[in-house]
């Protein structure tokens, strides 16, 4: 049996910060109202001039250096993000040019928050199927675009950023399984209201911004979390006691600690970006993996679970040896 294996990871940040404190005089807000409520202190923004196929080269290429492999030996790209450079060529298509990697497939997943895993889920199927022999996933997003700087009740929410891995065929697990799902009732909680399609000329005005209704759709998150979490070790016949990790999708420490609860994790085996990061949607998975990889904390052979949620509603896990 083959599986996919992730090889090497690596994530990227812009420089500039927007802290809890920058906010308070844009917004009436303050630190202790975010802190308490969401769990985060800073967000990283991506400058006018970054796209996030910006982002993304510098994520990727960190995971190509990890992975050891060499650009040449790429034959799959796929990208979950939800603020892409343009509406097409798609970003899996621009990184494969930039990075030099020879004409493959290259995949665009519009999923929010859960675009890294359900690239990731996606890529392990043509791994595990003998069509891809190393594979480029990418989960990245430039959400500070697409919010509404004077709404408080979302502005003090997301950040920028990316996260990559390489996933390689090995007759060592590896993944063992992705569980993936959406349910499209729920639109109306969480959305960006125009597109290429609908209302373009409102993209980029104060038209148009996120919308959430935040209490609704926390309740929603740690329901599905939990139930997301309980699938994947029931598919593998795995009890909870057994994980390693858990690397969750990081939009509010208070989601993230009802997740843990539920699995009878402490949180010292939890990977928390969130503080530093904020909600980086599509990018939150991956650059919280790498975060644990690179220091140490999650080991060759270790059992990882990463899950995510967001709008739409979608949702997604995968478990895996690291
Ligand atoms: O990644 C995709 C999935 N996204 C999520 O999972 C996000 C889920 N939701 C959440 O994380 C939380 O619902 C929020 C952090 C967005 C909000 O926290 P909450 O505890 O649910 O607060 P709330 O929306 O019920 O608002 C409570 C109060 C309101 O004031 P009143 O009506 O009680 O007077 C808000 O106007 O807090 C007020 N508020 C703020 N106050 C200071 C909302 N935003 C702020 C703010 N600073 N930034």
């Amino acid at each position: 049996m083959i599986y996919s294996r992730v090889a090497g990871t690596g994530r990227y940040l812009p420089e500039k910060v927007i802290t809890n404190f920058d906010l308070e005089k844009m917004v009436d807000t303050s630190d202790e109202w975010i802190r308490t409520r969401t769990g985060v202190e800073r967000r990283h923004v991506a400058r006018e001039d970054q796209a996030v196929s910006d982002l993304c080269m510098e994520a990727a290429k960190q995971a190509i250096d990890a992975a050891g492999v060499d650009v040449s030996e790429i034959d799959l790209v796929a990208v979950g993000t939800t603020t892409p450079d343009t509406f097409f060529p798609n970003v899996a298509t621009l990184i494969q040019h930039r990075l030099g990697i020879p004409p493959c497939p290259a995949l665009g997943m519009e999923a929010a928050c859960t675009g890294f895993l359900y690239a990731l889920s996606t890529a392990d199927k043509f791994v595990r199927a003998g069509e891809s022999k190393c594979a480029l996933v990418v989960g990245a997003e430039c959400l500070s675009r697409l919010v509404d700087w004077t709404d408080r009740n979302t502005c003090v929410l997301f950040g920028d950023g990316a996260g990559a891995v390489i996933l390689k065929p090995s007759d060592e697990p590896g993944i063992l399984s992705t569980h993936l799902g959406a349910d499209g009732q729920y639109r109306d909680l969480l959305y960006y209201p125009a597109g290429p399609s609908k209302d373009l000329h409102k993209i980029g005005t104060p038209e148009a911004a996120i919308m959430m209704t935040g209490n609704e759709v926390f309740k929603v998150a740690v329901k599905t979390l939990g139930n997301v979490a309980s699938e994947a070790l029931d598919a593998n016949g795995i009890d909870k006691s057994e994980l390693d990790w858990l690397v969750p999708h990081q939009a509010n420490i208070r989601i993230i600690q009802a997740t843990a609860k539920r699995l009878d994790l402490p949180m010292e085996k939890v990977i928390q970006t969130v503080q530093d990061h904020g909600n980086t949607s599509a990018a939150s998975v991956p650059m919280a993996l790498d975060v644990g990889v690179r220091d140490g904390r999650i080991q060759r052979g270790q059992l990882v679970l990463m899950e995510a949620f967001g709008g739409g509603f979608t949702w997604g896990s995968a478990l895996m040896r690291y």
